[in-house]
């Protein structure tokens, strides 16, 4: 079905017949950039970590405005990604045509914005960049098609020691660096509470590195997330506060703790989570930014040592501002819009709920029994006929029949809009799609 070129952000890019997977309803999201808008709970969000980040040496450039669209070098290759990496295949990622695709994290910027470092265009040692970022994924309250990151780097010059027996002025301007930190994470009125048992046990670092040089490095990476952490959940528990009775409730620590992680441009690396209402949420993955990413970016080898993260917005902002459904942030409905302003983390009020209509498909697999269904296509079938009327989809029975050996599926659809009632006709409506729909694709019997 695909044929001709497909346009994004502007740009023509030739349609191949086996890798273009985006829609059109995907590629209308490209347009919206909730991160920039000052008064969307996203770009609440990304601008008070901005500006905390920035308060204690005003060390990062701020990069908001990279387009979607990236190839599967910057996204992948050159992020040293193995070719048999999950993440490549087509089920989870949206792919322009085979050398274009929507980014899946804003990762797939590091390598330019170190280059603009090495080469010199840039006088700041770190970065951050906030984007839209897509996923081919699930459907339910808290996974959406687009959501937000914001990456984090920080680089510094190695140097030799100007004499006998002293630190070189790498290592001093690290111990600095981390003492400012230090000073502003005890200065912060929610104290964090850190467990971190990691060892380089089976996270090493790289060869080129000192272990002053790890652990110096990585601390000051690991307290820059804890502020983050520090500031925005602050301002939660304060606002909990006020507005509970039951105040013994609310703790006066934030706890957080450190597991080890593996990405590919990282090493070590690891993942924070936070203890929130009774659960580890896992919130950003971050380490010391691989050799060959900052040779690849420009820079000399072996003459920096860096630090990169990866936060997700999207989950913060709906904890921070008690959002029930990702789907809110997409709505253009005024009634959620007119309760948020610049530089403010306020709560939510729902202004209506509107109910939800289940609906069954249920459909038997062709014989040939080479036919996998992905779940993520099935996903994104429901998505195209019904966009965001639909709140939920999952597989609610999976059977194979005992005599033909034939497979049946079945999908419970929960039909609901954020911001009207639908009518049984329309519900009945988009059933009918979604049944001829997946009925066309995998050839299925429906049930
Ligand atoms: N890009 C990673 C993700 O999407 C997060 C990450 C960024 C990890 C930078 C390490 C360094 O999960």
């Amino acid at each position: 079905s695909v044929s001709g070129s497909v346009e994004v952000n502007g740009t023509k890019y030739a349609a191949n017949a086996v890798y273009t997977n985006i829609t059109p309803s995907i590629v209308e999201l490209t347009h919206r950039s909730l991160h920039l808008s000052e008064s969307h709970p996203v770009g609440i969000l990304r601008e008070a970590i901005e500006k905390k980040l920035n308060s204690t040496d005003a060390a990062f450039s701020v990069y908001n405005q990279f387009k979607p669209v990236v190839t599967v070098h910057e996204n992948f290759d050159s992020l040293g990604f193995p070719q048999d990496h999950p993440g490549r295949s087509k089920s989870d990622t949206y792919y322009v045509n085979e050398k274009h695709l929507l980014r899946t994290h804003t990762s797939a910027h590091e390598m330019e914005c170190f280059g603009r470092i090495a080469k010199g265009d840039s006088s700041k040692t770190g970065f951050l960049i906030s984007a839209d970022v897509y996923r081919r994924d699930e459907i339910d309250r808290t996974h959406y098609p687009v959501f937000h990151q914001m990456e984090g780097c920080r680089v510094w010059k190695r140097q030799n020691p100007s004499a006998e027996g002293e630190e070189p002025a790498h290592i001093v301007q690290l111990r600095e660096d981390l003492a400012k930190l230090e000073k502003q994470l005890a200065e912060q009125a929610t104290k964090i509470v850190v467990e971190d048992d990691c060892t380089l046990e089976g996270n090493p670092k790289q060869e080129h590195m000192t272990d002053l040089e790890v652990d110096l490095c990585s601390r000051h990476l690991k307290r820059s997330i804890e502020l983050i952490m520090a500031e925005v959940f602050e301002r939660k528990l304060e606002s909990l506060r006020k507005s509970n009775t039951d105040v013994s409730e609310i703790p006066n620590v934030l706890k957080v703790r450190w597991i080890k992680a593996y990405f590919p441009w990282t090493a070590p690396s690891w993942e924070i989570e936070v203890w929130w209402q009774g659960d580890w949420l896992e919130l950003c993955g971050c380490g010391l930014a691989q050799e060959d990413v900052l040779k690849l970016a420009g820079f000399e080898p072996e003459s920096h040592i860096s630090w990169a993260f990866g936060l997700g917005l999207d989950r913060i902002a709906m904890l921070l501002f008690e959002i029930p459904d990702i789907r809110l942030f997409w709505t253009k409905d005024q009634r959620f819009h007119e309760q948020f302003q610049k530089g403010v983390i306020n709560t939510f009020q729902p202004y209506s709920k509107y109910p939800g209509t289940l609906r069954d498909v249920a459909f038997w697999l062709p014989e040939e029994s080479s036919l996998k269904v992905h779940e993520n296509d099935v996903m994104e079938i429901v998505r195209n006929v019904a966009g965001d009327l639909v709140e939920n989809v999952k597989l609610v029975d999976e059977f194979v029949h005992p005599k033909s050996g034939r497979k049946s599926l079945c999908y419970r659809i929960n039909y609901q809009s954020m911001d009207r009632n639908l009518t049984n006709s329309e519900v009945n409506d988009l059933q009918d799609q979604v049944s001829q729909e997946l009925a066309k694709k995998y050839n299925v019997q429906l049930r």
